[in-house]
């Protein structure tokens, strides 16, 4: 959510800054230009499939003080007996209201805002009028992050089952113009309970049964068992270090073991026990802090409120706290009223930020907050292939622009007969490990640096905010990441691992506040640095004629690593930039991948490798939507180290990957007017994959004139009038083979 331009008036902006800590930013500690001699010269050939064991040091051509590059271990990849390839014609970039797929490719709706999972409520009527209580059993708005799940007939978890599975997606939250009221939201320093009521069950996850009919296209089994939402209200419990921290104690739950919801669910994860993984990234949207709270407050408190971007005396864009005197309502307020913790909520925000880990094969399971992966503007939790008797490794970002990516690993080490071990295997590899943040260095290596209490300073010697326990750590991540000096990103959204080679991918999807390398930045303004090197100006021309300028990095990029030593658990890793958004007219260093019209694309934010390798980008962009409404391309990505070293505009030296071209790079489809493309899922044997379509129609009105999206009924309806919805959709060829290839 939320393109860089313009920005919606109602919705928290996650461009703002709160990361002001004394971090040196990586380009204040680079004394020397960085070489890729050693690390990255090898041209040891790999063809897909075949993993890069045995590229040790002395394929490195040694020379300078990189560490070894050890690939990964086997990560149980399928056997792939071909090269990937892709076999499809690229689309053209355009703005239409429509998806518009490859020649031979078609598209279905799955499931829109309000339809209802269950038979007994009434059908979409496309004038808000369902009553609230009925969105417990209604789809969610602001589809975002999913993932599928194979369902055996005994209703377990079958991994290879592409026929019939259960749909897991994230409604991260509610979309202007607000399509699920009667008139859109309704205006006022106060909210209407009615409509407050209905956000808070529009929110969150639903599971839905999918099921194929004669072809590969899939449709919702309306009345499955199966079917559940899982909303704001929903109650769920607290495992890991923060269980029965006084920092989640509330009125709700005076011993901190539960809490009530999830919100603002952005990306996803999955296990390989077969649940699914939910994460909180922009909870501030829904909590408000009073002011004069400071003072009631201790200095590690203001500390921790400020750090993440809530300080006293700020209302929440959604205003949920002003509908009522009703602890439904009341409770998004983290303000002090009582005497104690255990008489208000204020320690609710202390209750988002986390992962959520959901049983779908169990309706009446209890979600659990896994606090032991940290808590921040969750974006996304995503898993390295699980390697028997290794630990399960989860890498995470936090979509704060000076924020920060994180690898949890586990304890205990993974055995497959964990499979379909539902909550408690969760408990068994989620709630204890060890968590990290990551640090790039300028010569293409880095390092994960230990979260842990009691280390690393990690204490309460610590002067910007002293820690108590892990519990402490965990919840406030960002503060003990500021205090290792983790290098501060320019805004990390999805990441996901490479089943063919282990090598982890993180979108890094823009970043408007970078000055140049001869600026004296202010306040929390950024210098590049050889992670995130760009520095220039796009233009982006506005409907009525005049043209606005984005600085700093307005398209974005996306960076990879590959573990050393050996283990997807190693702490030190080589990392590149796998491509640079631009459009393909730019300058050169701009351009930096070589971008042309089948592939020229601005702000990377979801992404996804499917099963058999290849890698699908996503955008969420508002720097080249003048051109082109967001894409979702396909690709057949390379390794760390297939480019080199090269200078980015505004003079900053960094390390990219080999070019983009026509066969390794390609526009596979481009969504509807003022959209995003985002979460994706397909079966195991690719014939079907899904796709969100978050808030068409964003930038219009809910009537009249202004609407610029009549999208998903726009699909099939060239002259529809209907409302704009996000929606899950269905892309499959039209002679059922396996898509992208
Ligand atoms: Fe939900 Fe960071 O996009
Ligand atoms: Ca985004
Ligand atoms: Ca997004
Ligand atoms: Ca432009």
């Amino acid at each position: 959510m939320t393109p860089t331009h313009p920005t919606p008036a109602n919705e928290y902006d996650d461009d703002a800054i709160v990361n002001t800590s004394a971090n040196p930013h990586m380009s204040d500690i680079m004394a020397t230009r960085l070489s890729r001699r050693g690390a990255l010269r090898g041209g040891v050939s790999v063809t897909a499939g075949v993993l890069l064991g045995g590229m040790g040091l002395t394929a490195c051509g040694g020379g300078n003080s990189n560490p070894a590059i050890v690939p990964t271990p086997t990560p149980e990849p399928g056997p792939v007996t071909k090269p990937l390839a892709l076999g499809f014609a690229a689309v053209a970039k355009n703005k239409n209201d429509l998806v518009t797929v490859p020649e031979g490719y078609q598209v279905s709706i799955l499931h829109a805002l309000g339809d209802p999972m269950h038979f007994g409520d009434e059908s979409w009527k496309d004038d808000g009028s369902e009553a609230a209580e009925s969105y417990n059993r209604r789809i969610g708005d602001g589809h975002d992050g999913m993932y599928y799940f194979g369902l055996s007939e005994a209703g377990a978890y079958q991994a290879d089952r592409s026929d019939r599975g259960l749909l897991c997606v994230n409604h991260e939250y509610v979309v202007q113009p607000f399509a699920l009221h009667p008139a859109g939201r309704t205006a006022g320093a106060a909210r209407l309970a009615a409509e407050v009521e209905k956000e808070i069950y529009a929110h969150g996850i639903s599971v839905a049964e999918v099921k194929r009919g004669t072809g590969a296209d899939m449709a919702m089994v309306r009345g499955s068992k199966y079917n559940r939402r899982i909303t704001s209200a929903t109650e769920m419990v607290f495992t890991g270090p923060v269980k029965g921290s006084a920092l989640v104690q509330t009125k709700f739950s005076p011993d901190g073991t539960k809490t009530r919801g999830t919100n603002n669910n952005c990306a996803n994860g999955y296990t390989p026990w077969g649940t699914y993984l939910t994460c909180e990234e922009n909870w501030l949207n829904v909590v408000s802090r009073a002011a004069g709270d400071n003072a009631k407050r201790t200095a590690k408190d203001v500390a921790s409120l400020n750090r993440y971007g809530l300080p006293e005396n700020r209302n929440s864009p959604y205003l949920w706290n002003t509908a009522g005197t009703e602890d439904l309502f009341v409770r998004w307020t983290s303000s002090v009223t009582g005497t104690s913790a255990t008489d208000d909520y204020r320690n609710i925000a202390n209750t988002f930020g986390w992962v959520v880990e959901i049983d779908p094969f169990n309706p009446t399971s209890t979600p659990a907050k896994r606090s032991a992966l940290g808590r921040f503007n969750h974006e996304g939790a995503w898993p390295a292939p699980a390697v028997v008797g290794q630990p399960i490794v989860v890498y995470q970002g936090d979509d704060q622009r000076n924020d920060y990516i994180y690898k949890f690993v586990s304890k205990a080490l993974w055995s497959a007969a964990d499979v379909n071990g539902g909550m408690a295997a969760g408990a068994k590899y989620l709630d204890e490990g060890t968590l990290y943040v990551a640090k790039f260095n300028a010569d293409g290596s880095g390092a994960w640096l230990e979260l842990t209490f009691g280390k690393n300073g990690l204490d309460a010697t610590n002067t910007a905010y002293p820690f108590a326990d892990q519990a402490d750590v965990v919840t406030n991540a960002r503060l003990a990441a500021d205090k290792l000096g983790a290098t501060k990103m320019d805004r990390p959204e999805w990441g996901g691992v490479n089943p063919l080679n282990g090598e982890a991918y993180m979108t890094l999807t823009n970043n408007s506040n970078r000055v140049a390398t001869t600026a004296t930045p202010t306040g929390s303004q950024l210098k590049p640095d050889a992670a995130n090197p760009r520095f220039y100006a796009d233009t982006y021309n506005n409907a009525n004629g005049t043209t606005s300028t984005n600085s700093g990095n307005p398209n974005g990029h996306i960076i990879r690593w590959r573990e050393n030593a050996g283990s997807v658990a190693a702490t030190t890793f080589a990392w590149d930039i796998y491509l640079f958004g631009a459009q393909a007219d730019a300058a050169g260093d701009v351009n930096l991948s070589g971008l042309t019209a089948v592939n020229d694309f601005s702000s990377p934010d979801g992404l996804y490798f499917d099963p058999r390798g290849l890698l699908w980008i996503q955008t969420d962009d508002g720097a080249y939507t003048d051109v082109t409404n967001c894409m979702m391309l396909a690709a057949v990505p390379g390794k760390v180290g297939d480019g080199g070293p090269v200078t980015a505009a505004g003079g900053t030296a960094t390390i990219k990957g080999a070019n983009a071209s026509a066969d390794s790079v390609r526009r596979f489809l481009v969504g509807p007017v003022d959209c995003e493309i985002t979460g994706i899922a397909m079966t195991p044997d690719g014939k079907t994959m899904f796709c969100n379509v978050q808030h068409p129609g964003e930038n219009g009105a809910l009537t009249g004139t202004g609407v610029t999206s009549h999208w998903p009924d726009s699909q099939t309806v060239a002259a529809s009038t209907k409302r704009p919805r996000s929606a899950t959709f269905v892309v499959t060829r039209k002679d059922g083979a396996a898509v992208g290839v």
